[in-house]
């Protein structure tokens, strides 16, 4: 199926003059019920590495719940699995490596990847799900910061604090780290975009943990290296980052299609500071899902008044939808987004 017309991607080029697209980020995920019930025969890594699967998953919310845009189901840590470093997901804990990055020494044992060969099952994905789908398909990677933090803490962390060390006691190593993860990341979105996205998200969920000078220094840096080159092979790339609301006006210097914002601000004060040719998504309070469906109906349309008629609009959530959240209010959430204000 070819995608003739579409919302999202006249929005990412700030030429929408209708209603807002809306998609979500964990759009596939634990809170639907069909996504579980393939969940329980398979592992998640089973489901990301094998194509028929990942890309019945991807195609989930299109079919139930109707949303603008598909995102790639797969996750940012394939790229450090790849590298050798043992991934694995816990249940109650999430992603754990079995062989972090302790020391600077550690690096030496990281390959140069391939990413053709080593991550070829997502290009299969892609190719797999296009002639199904009937909205533009979304790839994405993690960012080097946020990659290279999740390498070195080994899982999720609450302060991280071996990260921090590391970056602040041994910046030289840190950044050869960080080239290293841009290097393979640049390779990755461009394979996904020859197989087929027609845009990419990059991932930098923990630039927030940073300070302005480490987020300039160790996060903006590599993600201008990553969108350059993008720009240069004309691949629309999307900055999601925790951290968007203080971060913007640099991630606005970027050679972006759109930036994607936390929940911590004011869309529409954002968008006077941002040019009109860069999109701005977001950036819903995931939580207000939790709230009864007439809140989340009065905060939906708020947000949707606020960026009325703005052509270069994706609604989203601020973060990802989370497993408990109940279907109702997800498709609320759509429905109002959708009927737009009357
Ligand atoms: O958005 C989508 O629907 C596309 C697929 C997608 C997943 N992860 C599926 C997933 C995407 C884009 C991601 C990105 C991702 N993965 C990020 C960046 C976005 C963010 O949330 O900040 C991060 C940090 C990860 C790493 C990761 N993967 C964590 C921390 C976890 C466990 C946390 C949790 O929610 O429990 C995952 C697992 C994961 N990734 C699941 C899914 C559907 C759940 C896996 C399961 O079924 O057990």
């Amino acid at each position: 199926m070819t995608v003739t017309h579409s919302p999202f991607l006249d929005a990412l080029h700030c030429r929408n003059r209708g209603r807002p697209p809306i998609w979500i980020m964990r759009q596939a995920g634990r809170y639907l019920p069909e996504y579980q019930k393939i969940r329980s025969k398979y592992s998640f890594l089973k489901m990301c590495h094998t194509p028929e699967i990942a890309a019945e998953v991807t195609r989930l919310p299109i079919d139930l719940l109707g949303v603008d845009a598909a995102i790639l189901f797969s996750d940012i840590l394939v790229i450090p699995e790849a590298m050798g470093l043992g991934l694995r997901f816990e249940e109650g804990i999430g992603p754990i490596f079995d062989h972090p990055l302790n020391t600077p020494k550690d690096l030496k044992g990281l390959p140069q990847l391939d990413v053709k060969d080593a991550l070829h099952y997502v290009a299969n994905t892609i190719r797999l799900l296009l002639p199904t789908l009937d909205v533009p398909l979304i790839g994405f990677s993690g960012a080097p910061f946020t990659l290279a933090s999740y390498m070195i803490e080994g899982q999720s962390s609450r302060d991280w604090k071996k990260t921090k060390q590391w970056m602040l006691r041994d910046p030289e190593t840190f950044h050869q780290l960080l080239e290293h993860l841009t290097t393979a990341i640049i390779g990755y979105l461009k394979m996904q975009a020859e197989a087929g996205v027609a845009a990419v998200q990059l991932f930098d969920s923990w630039a927030n943990v940073l300070g302005y000078p480490q987020f300039q220094e160790f996060s903006l840096r590599y993600l201008q290296k990553i969108t350059d080159a993008l720009s240069e092979s004309e691949i629309p790339a999307i900055v999601f980052c925790r951290g968007s609301s203080s971060f913007y006006p640099d991630l606005a210097q970027l050679l972006v299609q759109g930036i994607s914002l936390d929940w911590n601000c004011d869309l529409s004060q954002v968008r006077q500071q941002v040019p009109p040719s860069i999109a701005l998504q977001g950036n819903l309070d995931p939580d207000i899902l939790y709230a009864p469906l007439p809140v989340i109906e009065r905060e939906v349309k708020l947000l949707l008044k606020k960026m009325k008629n703005d052509p270069g609009y994706i609604f989203n959530l601020g973060h990802g939808v989370k497993p408990d959240m109940s279907v109702e209010a997800v498709k609320c959430l759509i429905k109002t987004v959708q009927n737009g204000l009357s």
